[in-house]
Formats: C-alpha cells, sequence, structure tokens
C-alpha cells in the first residue's frame, strides 16, 4: 500500500526558515509513522522557482535568475538532508520534466474545453503571485498588507467557474478533504461566493514556462507549482496524493484551484489536504518579508535536529498558530526531553546494567500488570491521535506513560529490592516492567525524534533497526528477555539555559552571514547576536546610518483611491518640503495633521507609490490591531533637528 504526500514547494525567494522547516519536519514524521503503519510512504518536496517575485529577488542581488534559483533550491535540498529529513522527491520548477508536465497539464485541460484567451486589468499582489478582484489601484493585499499594483494583460483564463457546484459536493461528500475543519468551513464559504475564471497566464514576465505555442505567455506561478506535486513522481504510480500538507494561507490554491485544474485535465485529485498553522515570533509570522526568520541549523548545532522536532510538534497544537522562542525550546528540552524521557532511560538501563548485568531479566507474567494496562492504552491513543495529526496530543499521551513508570520505578524501589536475596523477583518484575515500557515508548517516539530514538533502542539492544519496527511490534510482552543490552549513554544531557541560548544566537548569526555571502551581499560582523530572538542586534555605526529628523507637516490631502494613503508635504528644514505618502489615514483627519511636528526617516531610499514619490518615511508606532499612532515630542522641538 503506498502513502504518497507533500509539502508546498517552497519560494527560493529567501533561503529556508524554521516555517518552512515546521512543515517539512512535519512531514517527515508522517512518512516514518505511515511506514511504521506498513505503508510504502513517499515523501515530496521542492522549489518554487519562476515567477516576478523571483525575478526580482535575483536581480536584487545581482545575479541572473538561474544563478540564484541554482544557489537558494541547493539551500533548501542542503537544509533537509542535514536535518536528516527522509525526502525521496525534491523537485525544482526549473527541471525539465515539470516544465513539460506543466505544458501537457494546460494542453490537457485546453483539449478539454477549459481554457480560452481574454484581457485582464486589474490589481495585482507580485508577493503572493496574487490577482486581488475588486480592489482599486493600490490597495492593500488582503494577504500580506502590501500595496497591489494595476496590471492589464491578455492572457490565457481558465474557466474555475465551471467547477463551481463539483468543488462544493466535493467538500460536502468528503468532509475530510480539507483539513482542520475550520479551514474546510473557510474553503467552504469562499467558493459559495462564487468563482470568477482565473488567468493562468502572464505576458509581462519572462522568467517562467512558456505557454506551448504561444510563447511570449509564461504560465502563472501556481498553475506551474502545483503540478510539481505531480512532475516529482512521474510514472511512479503514486498519483493521486494522499496528502498535501501546506500552511493555512494557501489553502486557496490548493483546496480551489488544485482540484479544478486536475478535473480539467480528466485527472485523478489528491485524497486530502491538511492545512497547519504559523510559526510565530512574538506575535507575527515568521517570514522573509518581516525579517524575523530563525533557521534551523543553530538549533540543531545547540541542542539537535530531535529537539527542534519535538519542540515544534509538542508545542504548537498542529492546525493552530503557535510561539517559538528559544527560552521556550531550553525548557521543554530540559522537562520532557533530559528529565522525562533522558532519565527514564538512563536510570533503567543502568539498573540492568548494575543489578542483571546488562540482561533483561525474566519477569513473571511479563511484567507489571498496571503498567502493561496503561502502555497499551497509551500506545492505541497516541496512534489515534498521530493518525488524526494531534501529534501534540500524541505526545502528551507518550509522556504520560513516562511519568507513570517513573512513579512506579520510585514505588517499588529497586535499589531496595536488590539489597536482599528475597527481592529478586520482584526487582525482575520491575525491572522488565520498565525496559519493556521503554522500548514501547521509545517505538511511539520514533515518527518523531528518530535519531535518539534510535540510540535510546540500540542501548534497549533491540537487534531490528528501529525504521524496521511495524505498530505490530508495539504489543507488550515482546520484549525478549535474555537480551543484551548495549552500553548506556546519554541521549539528552541537561542544558544550561542561558549557555544554550547565546549559543544558538552566535550560531544563528553565523549561519546569516554564511548565507549572505552565499548570494554575495556583506555579511554582518559575524559577533553580532540577535538582540532577542529574530531580530538582529545593530551597533551604533549601523544605528547612525539612519537619518532620523524632526519635521512640521505642511499640507496633507487624501490620495485618490486609497483609503489608507496621505499625502503630506512636511517640511524637515531643508529649501523645498518632502512630499511623503504615509498610510496614515485611518487614523488621521488631513486637517488634523497640518502644523503638526513629526518624525520622519530623511535618508530613505524614494519611492513612488500611486505615481507619488514618497521621499521619506514617517515614523509611527502599530497597535496590535495595524493603526498607527504617530511618534511626537512634550517639549518644543525644532524643525530639522536630528534625532539621536
Ligand atoms: N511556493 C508557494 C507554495 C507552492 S506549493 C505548490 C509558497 N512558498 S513559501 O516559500 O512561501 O512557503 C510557504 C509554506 O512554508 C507555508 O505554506 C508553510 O508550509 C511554510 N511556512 C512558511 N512560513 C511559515 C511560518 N511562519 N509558519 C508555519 N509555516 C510556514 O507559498
Amino acid at each position: 500500500m503506498k502513502f504518497y504526500l507533500t509539502t508546498p514547494i517552497y519560494y527560493v525567494n529567501a533561503a529556508p526558515h524554521l516555517g518552512h522547516t515546521y512543515t517539512t519536519i512535519a512531514a517527515d514524521t508522517i512518512k516514518r509513522l505511515k511506514t511504521m503503519q506498513g505503508y510504502g510512504a513517499v515523501l515530496t518536496t521542492g522549489t518554487d522557482e519562476h515567477g516576478q517575485k523571483i525575478e526580482r529577488a535575483a536581480a536584487a542581488a545581482g545575479k541572473s535568475p538561474r544563478e540564484f534559483t541554482d544557489i537558494i533550491a541547493e539551500e533548501f535540498r542542503s537544509q533537509w538532508e542535514t536535518l536528516g529529513l527522509s525526502v525521496d522527491h525534491f523537485q525544482r520548477t526549473t527541471s525539465p520534466n515539470h516544465v513539460k508536465a506543466v505544458q501537457d497539464l494546460f494542453l490537457r485541460c485546453k483539449r478539454n474545453g477549459y481554457i480560452y484567451k481574454g484581457s485582464y486589468t486589474g490589481e495585482y499582489c507580485v508577493s503572493c503571485e496574487l490577482y486581488v478582484n475588486d480592489a482599486k489601484p493600490g490597495d492593500p493585499c488582503p494577504d500580506c498588507g502590501r500595496p497591489t499594483e494595476t496590471v492589464t494583460e491578455e492572457n490565457y483564463y481558465f474557466k474555475l467557474s465551471a467547477f463551481q457546484d463539483r468543488l462544493l459536493d466535493l467538500y460536502l461528500k468528503q468532509p475530510d478533504f480539507v483539513q482542520p475543519e475550520t479551514r474546510r468551513n473557510e474553503v467552504l464559504a469562499f467558493v459559495r461566493q462564487g468563482l470568477q475564471d482565473l488567468s493562468i497566464s502572464r505576458t509581462t514576465i519572462k522568467w517562467g514556462i512558456p505557454v506551448p505555442e504561444d510563447e511570449k505567455h509564461v504560465f502563472y506561478v501556481w498553475f506551474d507549482a502545483l503540478t510539481t506535486y505531480m512532475s516529482a513522481v512521474e510514472g511512479g504510480n503514486l498519483w493521486p496524493a494522499d496528502l498535501h500538507l501546506i500552511g493555512k494561507e494557501i489553502l486557496r490554491f490548493h483546496a480551489i484551484y488544485w482540484p479544478a485544474f486536475l478535473w480539467a485535465a480528466g485527472l485523478e485529485i489528491p485524497k486530502k489536504i491538511f492545512a497547519h498553522g504559523w510559526l510565530l515570533i512574538e506575535d507575527e509570522k515568521m517570514s522573509k518579508s518581516r525579517g524575523n526568520m530563525i533557521r534551523a541549523t543553530p538549533i540543531q548545532k545547540a541542542l539537535g535536529a530531535d529537539t527542534l522536532r519535538y519542540f515544534l510538534l509538542r508545542e504548537v497544537v498542529f492546525g493552530q498558530d503557535g510561539s517559538f522562542s528559544y527560552d521556550a525550546l531550553v525548557g521543554r528540552y530540559n522537562a520532557d526531553l533530559a528529565n522525562g524521557l533522558g532519565n527514564l532511560a538512563s536510570r533503567t538501563l543502568s539498573m540492568i546494567h548494575q543489578y542483571r548485568s546488562g540482561e533483561i531479566p525474566n519477569a513473571k507474567d511479563l511484567g507489571d500488570d498496571q503498567i502493561a494496562h496503561t502502555a497499551r492504552g497509551v500506545a492505541e491513543m497516541a496512534l489515534q491521535c498521530y493518525d488524526r495529526l494531534e501529534f501534540s496530543k500524541a505526545l502528551e499521551a507518550i509522556w504520560s506513560l513516562i511519568g507513570a513508570v517513573d512513579k512506579y520505578i520510585v514505588a517499588q524501589a529497586p535499589w531496595n529490592l536488590a539489597k536482599t536475596p528475597e527481592g529478586a523477583g520482584a526487582l525482575d518484575m520491575t525491572l522488565y516492567t520498565a525496559a519493556e515500557a521503554l522500548r514501547i515508548v521509545t517505538a511511539l517516539l520514533y515518527p518523531v525524534i528518530p535519531a535518539a530514538a534510535g540510540r535510546i533502542w540500540r542501548q534497549l539492544g533491540c537487534s531490528l533497526p528501529i525504521e524496521q519496527v511495524r505498530t505490530a511490534d508495539l504489543h507488550w510482552g515482546h520484549l525478549p528477555a535474555g537480551q543484551k543490552l548495549n552500553a548506556v549513554e546519554a541521549v539528552f544531557p541537561r542544558a544550561d539555559l542561558k549557555a544554550s541560548v547565546a549559543s544558538m544566537r552566535e550560531y544563528e548569526a553565523g549561519e546569516l552571514a554564511r548565507q549572505q555571502a552565499l548570494l554575495g551581499k556583506q555579511a554582518p560582523p559575524a559577533t553580532a547576536p540577535a538582540a532577542k530572538d529574530g531580530s538582529p542586534q545593530i551597533t551604533i555605526d549601523d544605528f547612525v546610518k539612519v537619518d532620523l529628523r524632526v519635521g512640521q507637516v505642511k499640507s496633507a490631502a487624501a490620495v485618490k483611491g486609497a483609503n489608507k494613503l496621505l499625502h503630506l508635504q512636511v517640511d524637515i528644514g531643508e529649501p523645498q518640503p518632502r512630499s511623503i505618502v504615509a498610510g496614515i489615514a485611518e487614523a488621521y483627519q488631513p486637517d488634523a495633521l497640518v502644523g503638526r511636528k513629526v518624525v520622519i526617516v530623511a535618508n530613505l531610499a524614494p519611492r513612488k507609490l500611486r505615481g507619488l514619490e514618497s521621499q521619506g518615511m514617517i515614523v509611527a508606532a502599530s497597535l496590535d490591531n495595524g493603526s498607527p499612532v504617530l511618534a511626537s515630542f512634550l517639549e518644543e522641538v525644532p524643525v530639522g533637528a536630528r534625532l539621536k
């Protein structure tokens, strides 16, 4: 039986960060779990390399798209390898077989009458590669908030509207097609509003897959990227996919467009889409655009890849958003891995070495009934939770068994039993029970912490490699008496909070410098640690580069068609006032601003917004609801004064 699963095909506009790693680790865990259940599990990931976003990132790095994508795609590939993730297919959208697969999909849809040519003028978000329906010029993108850009193009259209009823039918008849339930409801509501046809080609971009027989068009990146799930496993009898694992922000593309494309081409659709939540850093999504990225390698170097895997799957409820911080990571490491699992393993194995010469004793009735009963219940519960991708609950259940065995050991006090010959039977019983529970715990944890589980497994003397363990082997009593243990070694030594966090920050600075050097950017000083998670510390030399000045608003006016923008003229003591376009219209009336003293970033590179040049930026606090509050002074300050 096969089980084919995928991660998203990640954009190569930036190197991998913990957000990408989160999905890929979850996918690797599911793959191991399915293997344990006897499936031939296959995992595809890859890189999404075409489109304007990538073209621009390459230009900003002074590289050709090809050079740039080669570098970043390799960063992704090697990141998964370094973390020990079991990827079967790493597919790049620039690979020739993929190019052909996209063109074939298009031709199939066209032959079946679902493609036509039309012209479009509208707002487009370059960052999300998304047309924003009903938006006015410059309106913010509903997904990322950046201003949209007006584009006019003659495009190939896909008849998405033809699939509305069939999609609704799918969500209703196959309620687990989109998981979790809340996401399914979102998709249902969206499709019920009505679907418009979708433009699937671009003429304004060069960096893309050409449309067959009309090569001035290239494919819309999502038509291109989604096809990777098939092109990666061409000819392998793996289609349809059993599971597409994605982040919640790309649900619409997967749950609406993708089945429609496949139906139009006469192909089978995937069986399930699961959209998880976001990893947050101080309540904000971790992302390149917010510059609050944390990378996996520094964590791996300091505490091991399994610690990261465990933390992500235990701390964050899969499907919901969850916060990441170094402090919480080290806290969990010490509490759960060092004190919980690590301690159970080392005390159980050490006692068997000490009292029974390293051989699993023969226990009457295969150990303690109560613990055996608990272990059966926990194994069943953990496997059910895993199946529903409730990793956190599964791990909680497994830790309840660790806790129960710890208590049992303390209650039996094997160190006292060992003192008298009469205690021998009870000592055998205690040691067997603890070792068998440890074996079951270890096997259940293998999908989440494969390397550490493998090490405990070997110390237990189990001959079958842990990768080959199947759920049937989880039965209580499988551990044979007489099995010889191997030497005991600490799997999770306790970590000092301060020292671990400091070393992760130091590695993080080094990793950032390495990645920047790869792209030919100047690396920041390697010694600069992050001030707090994700925000790099700067020196005074960095700070003085920002020219902050006191300005006075001379005039303010609404910008036509842009609800959020005001156009200001601000005197900063120069011969001419500065023209500044600011996103403060929802918080300030233009008239109320005239005469007001404000703080301006005076040396920001000018840029055009709605055709108006903005020669600087106005400084404001940003409230939780996104509303701006202008920085101001309690004392009188002269126009043009510098802030230092
Ligand atoms: N290229 C598209 C996907 C095409 S799939 C056919 C894309 N790429 S991406 O690089 O932006 O990756 C998005 C995915 O990375 C998310 O859907 C999620 O799986 C993962 N994550 C990126 N940042 C994340 C967080 N901060 N938190 C959790 N997952 C995140 O979209």
